[in-house]
């Protein structure tokens, strides 16, 4: 069977196979990779344990599936095609032979360090180049990366770097966003101030060249590469072995370590990248995610490499140096695939479609958002003056946990409905449930979203914890993947997600657990308790509303609490309004009543209901006046 599907037809006989023979199915897509061994089995699974395995039997290494095996008809392509942060510095193109040379080299210089199969690397760069070569260099001898977004603070780097009691940091001297000069190497330093004693060697690639202090375990990137070998024969990987661990907020306060593991996420990765995007020869592909979050490991690393595509990564902000850049970028580089997030799309919308209006863009085949909910205006507005009506949209659902699309309508193929990311991809089999677990099997219909079976690329574990694997994400039903979202199918089996039913907030499509900036907010010393929740954002998608008590009254207490979330989680969770309260609306049993507090951030609070039987009921009503006292001014 082949990978890919190019009509109607296709996408019916390769869904209906993958439901009647999901083994033979995947066993047959794994034939278009290069394997060291074959795998014997295609699938043990037990959802209970949980414990997942594909491709029993196999050896692989993905970095050879990704470069080597391309050198022999792609080794002059573009692999990665590089815009920098400024609109007057050449862009930089990188081919496979190039690619893979640096990632031997790379590769080599983390062996001369000690590094080995197992060791955890985690990668702290913004989005340069060198952070794919280091990705892919750990995967060629085996290393399991995990890449922390460049915008967490040192105390959240921290905490991740000790969770996975990393040997090895690398990280880069600074970071460029739009006008902004953004210091790496001295957040990678304060957190070896506070912990990280897992930490051997720090590697320090010069991006802007700006001062920076300097520590005994420190190591220049280029010095390193310099002396490494140019050559590096990859690590033979067991099918099962870790590939990465990416970090993800969930309802508790501590982010958890999503592991996913080499031979299943390879072949769904190339398999969704392949469909979703129907890249072709010569076709520019552009993802505009951080490599810091799944979207970029998945689809502007692994899927794309994997398929022998050329993948753009740009270094800088969609507003720099105006709202036309990215309009700009696919103009000048002909881009055929654009994949965003609806964060995004507002923000740009925003600035008028006059922006878009000045710039080519009739080589865009497919564009696509992925990350949170779109509405419907911004899905218009993308449809009209981005795809032009010519270049459909695809609405991709999916999550850390899922490691590849899992729900999207297919370009050209199947159709496409505002709002709706509407069908699942070949193996993928969603079902809605009721809170009590009952199926729900009629259409126009809500329901919590569960996945009914296994799929390749699916997370096999939470480092170091696998027991809150299962309960977070096979505990709630029984014999089902539960995913959080709750969702919607259509009279014509359309799903369209409508949100977290947990207490995961999205805000411009990064996920944070409202206990998580609770606890941040805490460690301020006036603070006594807060309650976080999301309401309605024109831009974000949500926004985080705290509420907070304090024991004393002071004027500044509210930049106080932003400042302590930027120190502790980073900029991206601070939050958007914030009201010091003198009580919060708890139950009998000292609980703190949110779905209140949602309803007052909302604006919302004639839907409250019944207060009676909170501990404290007098407070919601001082609560509400307060807030809309705050919002008049
Ligand atoms: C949300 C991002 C609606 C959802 C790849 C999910 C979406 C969470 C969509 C995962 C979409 C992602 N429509 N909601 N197309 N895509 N989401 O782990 O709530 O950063 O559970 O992965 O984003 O976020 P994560």
């Amino acid at each position: 069977m082949p990978l890919r599907m190019r009509t109607p037809a296709d996408y019916q006989e390769q869904y209906a196979r993958s439901i009647s023979d999901p083994e033979g199915f995947w066993s047959d897509m794994a034939l278009h990779f290069f394997w060291r061994k074959p795998h014997h089995t295609t699938l043990e699974w037990n959802f209970e344990k949980p414990s997942i395995k594909w491709y029993q039997g196999a050896q692989l290494n993905i970095s050879e599936n990704c470069l080597d095996r391309h050198l022999k008809d792609k080794s002059d392509q573009t692999a990665i095609l590089w815009v920098p942060n400024d609109p007057g510095e050449d862009s930089v193109s990188i081919s496979y032979a190039e690619l893979h040379q640096r990632v031997c080299t790379c590769a080599s210089a983390l062996i001369d360090l000690g590094i080995g199969k197992g060791d955890r690397v985690v990668l702290y760069m913004p989005m340069v180049p060198e952070l794919a070569v280091a990705v892919l260099a750990c995967a060629r001898i085996g290393a399991i990366h995990s890449v922390v977004f460049a915008g967490f603070s040192a105390q959240a780097l921290a905490d991740r770097v000790d969770d996975a009691q990393a040997s090895m940091i690398i990280c880069s001297d600074y970071s460029r966003r739009g006008a902004k000069i953004i210091p790496i190497k001295a957040v990678v330093d304060d957190a070896m101030e506070l912990s990280c004693d897992s930490v051997q060697h720090v590697i320090v690639h010069a991006h802007t060249g700006g001062d920076i202090s300097w520590h005994d375990h420190d190591h220049r990137w280029s010095e390193l590469m310099q002396r490494a070998s140019r050559t590096c024969e990859a690590t033979v990987m067991e099918s099962e072995d870790p590939l990465f661990i990416l970090y993800t907020s969930g309802s508790t306060g501590k982010p958890k370590g999503v592991v996913h593991s080499t031979a299943g996420y390879m072949v769904y990765a190339a398999y969704s990248f392949t469909n979703v995007f129907q890249y072709d020869p010569g076709d520019i592909y552009w993802c505009t995610a951080d490599i810091g979050w799944i979207t970029g490991h998945t689809y502007i690393i692994y899927g794309p490499l994997l398929a022998g595509a050329t993948t753009m990564m740009y270094e800088g902000v969609p507003t720099y140096p105006d709202a036309g850049r990215f309009w700009q970028i696919c103009e000048q580089h002909r881009v055929s695939q654009f994949y965003t997030a609806p964060t995004a799309i507002r923000a740009l919308m925003v600035h008028g479609h006059h922006f878009p209006e000045q710039y080519d863009l009739s080589a865009l085949k497919v564009i696509g958002t992925v990350g949170e909910p779109i509405n419907e205006e911004a899905w218009h507005w993308y449809n009209q003056y981005i795809g032009r009506h010519r270049a459909p949209i695809v609405d991709t659902w999916w999550q850390t946990e899922t490691g590849g699309i899992m729900i999207t309508s297919l370009p050209g193929i199947t159709d496409t409905k505002p709002t709706y990311a509407a069908y699942p991809l070949p193996g993928i089999r969603p079902v809605l449930v009721s809170p009590e677990g009952d199926l729900i099997e009629e259409n126009e219909k809500e329901g919590l979203l569960c996945i009914d079976y296994p799929w390749p690329s699916m997370i096999r574990t939470t480092y170091g914890d696998h027991e809150r694997c299962r309960q977070t994400y096979f505990s709630a039903f029984s014999g089902k993947y539960f995913t959080g979202d709750g969702a919607r199918r259509d009279a014509d089996g359309r799903i369209r997600v409508i949100g977290r039913v947990d207490d995961v907030i999205n805000v411009s499509g990064h996920r944070l657990g409202t206990a998580e900036i609770e606890n941040a907010i805490n460690e301020q010393s006036s603070v006594i308790e807060s309650a976080v929740v999301a309401y309605p954002h024109d831009i974000k998608g949500q926004g985080i509303c705290a509420f907070v008590i304090c024991d004393i009254d002071r004027p500044d207490l509210s930049s106080d609490v932003c400042l302590t979330v930027r120190k502790i989680i980073g900029p991206v969770a601070t939050p958007d309004r914030i009201y010091i309260v003198s009580s919060l609306p708890k139950t009998r049993s000292g609980k703190i009543m949110r779905r209140i507090l949602r309803k007052i951030a909302c604006g919302e609070s004639d839907g409250i209901g019944d207060t009676s039987t909170l501990l404290n009921p007098e407070c919601v009503d001082l609560i509400i006046r307060q807030v809309e006292k705050e919002d008049m001014q």
